[in-house]
């Protein structure tokens, strides 16, 4: 089978391995992928959002999975242009219909799919430009802290969490009023804070059965202690070691069981990921968010600990074989720390040259913002490498991607130390 993936992060890096691995792979191919995926399949440049070029390579190149890492392009439709098309309907695509995908898209559809179907969560209400003073006052007459949502896709800086009712007003009206995220704060949710623990769920379904991957926690924060400004996630490690049998139970009966129970119900046709952005409050999960994909770097703790062959379990989505595929799971924990540019998730410098990476025998390194340029490797973006190692614990997973990351050197580059610290 001819597979292309979409996207250009550590975590497509992390996908194309594992399908590279697959007996069932012929020719693997990465839109655009990246240096690292460039040691592994046919890099093609072409941005996933521009949707006829993507047409044009899975004709080219008799394409017959397509598998789409970022949100963007199933947000905006990817699925329904690929299979509409008489020459493309054919093709299997791994990602949600535009509709499922505003699960992701629109906070404000998230949050009544949730309430419909009886999905703990926080409560909340939304409010548009027109709403500004009503919104006020429902700051006024809730107690802090306040959790603002940008409605739409804000590349994942669209939440503020404030303490002070002021500030959350003046906030707000930048959102609202001066389109502080653009049109995707032009509504915004304004949410009830949950104070607990937080961690990532995932899925894989064809909108009826689904199948459980193993779960993460993500350190999103810049700063050691979750400091600091947001990130796209700086470290992950799985499995949680909180996650108990009885709250895996509960997650399961509680939200994942609804949400795909609520797909039927709905008629969302969702075939794909499906990541349960969750808190536990007092040993009871809520639903922060639903992102329509696999995180990054959560993808980069969980694939490698899958033992089964990942492109025969993206397969049985589409031949109807996903309750009776017998996914193997590693025992085995799994760390992911992040090497980022200096400066990231402000203003950073590029153009840095790498070295070391040949000196790492023990972890995988991901690529992520990493370019390759007459056979040099120089970073290229914010987040520039995931590593990751399998350990028998989280810790000793942690200490082998510590004791990796001393030989990668790149100038100004920086990581958190405490990945794992809460633990
Ligand atoms: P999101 O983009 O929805 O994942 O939100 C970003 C981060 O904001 C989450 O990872 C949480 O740390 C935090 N957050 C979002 N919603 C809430 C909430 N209702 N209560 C507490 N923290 C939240
Ligand atoms: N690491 C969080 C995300 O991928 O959204």
């Amino acid at each position: 089978m001819n597979v292309l993936i979409l996207g250009s992060g550590g975590r497509e890096h992390c996908f194309a391995e594992l399908i590279s691995e697959s007996k069932n792979c012929d020719k693997l191919f990465v839109a655009p992928g990246n240096s690292g995926t460039g040691l592994i399949a046919e890099n093609l440049d072409i941005s996933p959002l521009d949707f006829d070029l993507v047409k044009g390579a899975i004709i080219k190149h008799n394409i017959q999975l397509v598998v789409i890492g970022p949100e963007d392009p199933l947000v905006r439709g990817i699925h329904d242009f690929i299979i509409s098309d008489p020459i493309m309907k054919e093709v299997k695509v791994i990602g949600p219909k535009q509709r499922a995908a505003q699960l992701e898209g629109s906070k404000d559809f998230a949050k009544d799919f949730l309430n419909r179907h009886n999905i703990p969560t926080a409560k909340h209400k939304t409010f548009t430009s027109a709403q500004f003073e009503e919104a006020c006052e429902y700051i006024e007459n809730n107690d802090p802290p306040y959790v603002l949502k940008a409605d739409g896709l804000a590349a994942g800086k669209g939440v503020l969490i404030i303490d002070n009712a002021n500030q959350a007003k003046d906030e707000l009206y930048q959102m609202l009023v001066n389109s502080k995220f653009g049109a995707a704060s032009s509504s915004v949710v304004i949410e009830e804070f949950l104070d607990g623990i937080e961690l990532s769920c995932f899925v894989l379904t064809d909108g009826k059965n689904y199948k459980i991957l193993p779960s993460a926690k993500d350190y999103k924060r810049i700063g050691e202690g979750d400091t600091g400004l947001n990130t796209g996630g700086m470290g992950a490690i799985s499995p949680p070691p909180f996650l108990t049998s009885i709250i895996k139970d509960k997650i399961e009966k509680r939200i994942i069981y609804p949400t795909i129970k609520g797909f039927e119900t709905d008629n969302l046709d969702y075939i794909g990921f499906l990541f349960f952005g969750l808190i536990l409050v007092s040993g009871d999960p809520y639903v922060i968010e639903y992102n329509v994909r696999m995180g990054d770097p959560e993808t980069q703790v969980v694939l490698p600990r899958i033992n089964s062959d990942f492109l025969e379990l993206l397969n049985s989505i589409h031949t109807g074989c996903l309750s009776e595929f017998d996914l193997q799971v590693n025992e085995n924990s799994a760390a992911t720390v992040v090497m980022v540019s200096g400066g990231y998730p402000e203003i950073y410098e590029k153009n840095k040259l790498i070295k070391g990476l040949d000196k790492v025998k023990k972890s995988k390194v991901y690529h992520a913002g990493v370019l390759k340029e007459k056979g040099l490797l120089k970073t290229n973006g914010g987040r520039v490498l995931a590593v990751t190692s399998l350990g028998e614990d989280v810790n000793r997973a942690l200490e082998t991607s510590y004791r990796s990351i001393t030989k990668i050197i790149f100038k100004n580059q920086y990581y958190r130390k405490d990945i794992g610290f809460d633990l």
